[in-house]
């Protein structure tokens, strides 16, 4: 046997199958040539995953333009990687990850010749979640402060949308419905009005009805969302606060998109917010009862709203009722003035 052999797997038996620290040791290919339990709970794999390149596993950040494969091979760089990775499932949520990945070397007569690789993960999902959503919250809550009418509007939008997007993934009939798909709309979708905060207050908080000047001006509100929320790594985030008020039939805002050329997540959004916003007393309008409602979205099938999604709807409703009912507001008159909220 050739000595970088021995050498290589001398490296994978030191390596501890049982270390808490996931692993993997890849030859000079980059595919996995042994890899540890920890490293295959962290990327959900119960079965083997020898043979597969490393790239299948998470999209690597911090190569400074070059590929992993020549900087791997770089002296100049000691045949070495650091940097983020970021991993996407179906049935389980991204993955965010730190990533080394460290040369094994063979030094016969003092020269390097690289055997192969190893790579270890850190799973740094919840602090990059965690501190992503404070930041995002905070956004919110400042845009709460000048939009006061909402009450516990948002929370229940929330509520609603995360509603659809579980059933839609029980049911498996859109791909595009992962299970980040239901985790990231179920934090987003009471972003969608987050770009209010760019409309003067004499607009948002006028008693009557509105100019058409100042329609146009509250119309914004959906660009500035968009233009807010471009920070957010998923784009979700923008496609909800730009295409909430677009229609199904391209009578909407602001782009007057039509049908699937709206995205799929503002398209729930949409009969969200809208079902609570008609449900919701406001200053100028009384609440209305659920069936009100649930009827009045039944109508705007094939028009305001995608037809599919009514009919997930449909068989929702009561459900939606519910969420109403646990997470309802007390109307107060004080706290209520704008005639657009919703
Ligand atoms: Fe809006
Ligand atoms: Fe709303």
């Amino acid at each position: 046997m050739r000595d970088e052999k021995k050498a290589f797997i001398r490296f994978k038996e030191n390596n501890h199958q049982n270390s808490a620290v996931p692993q993997a040791v890849l030859g000079d290919d980059f595919r996995i040539n042994w890899a540890n339990r920890a490293f295959r709970d962290l990327f959900h794999r119960e079965n083997t995953c020898i043979g597969e390149h490393i790239a299948g596993f998470a999209t690597l950040t911090g190569l400074d333009g070059r590929s992993l494969y020549h900087q791997l091979k770089d002296p100049a760089t000691g045949y070495s990687f650091q940097g983020n990775g970021e991993s996407r499932f179906h049935h389980h949520p991204r993955l965010f990850t730190n990533v080394h990945i460290v040369p094994i070397l063979h030094e016969p007569y003092k020269k390097e010749t690289v055997v192969g690789y190893c790579a270890y993960f850190h799973d740094a999902t919840l602090s990059h979640q965690q501190s992503l959503r404070a930041i995002f919250s905070s956004l919110l809550e400042a845009s709460r402060m000048k939009d006061n009418d909402t009450g516990r509007h948002i929370e229940r939008v929330n509520r609603y949308s995360a509603l659809m997007a579980e059933s839609m993934y029980d049911d498996g009939t859109d791909l595009q419905v992962d299970r980040d798909f239901v985790d990231n709309i179920s934090f987003l979708a009471a972003m969608h009005d987050v770009g209010k905060i760019g409309v003067p207050d004499d607009i948002l908080n006028k008693a009557g009805p509105l100019e058409s000047w100042e329609w146009e001006i509250m119309t914004t509100h959906t660009l500035n969302g968009a233009y807010i929320l471009g920070a957010y790594p998923d784009p979700m985030a923008v496609e909800i606060a730009r295409s909430h008020h677009e229609r199904w039939d391209g009578s909407g805002y602001p782009y007057g998109l039509m049908e699937e050329m709206i995205p799929l997540s503002a398209r729930i959004v949409t009969i969200a917010d809208v079902y609570d916003a008609l449900r919701s007393k406001r200053s100028y309008k009384n609440e209305m009862s659920h069936r009100e409602a649930a009827d009045l979205i039944l109508l705007g099938r094939g028009t305001q709203f995608d037809p599919e999604l009514v009919e997930i709807f449909r068989s929702l409703e009561e459900k939606f009722s519910e969420i109403y009912d646990e997470l309802y507001d007390e109307y107060k008159e004080t706290n209520s003035s704008s005639p657009l909220a919703g």
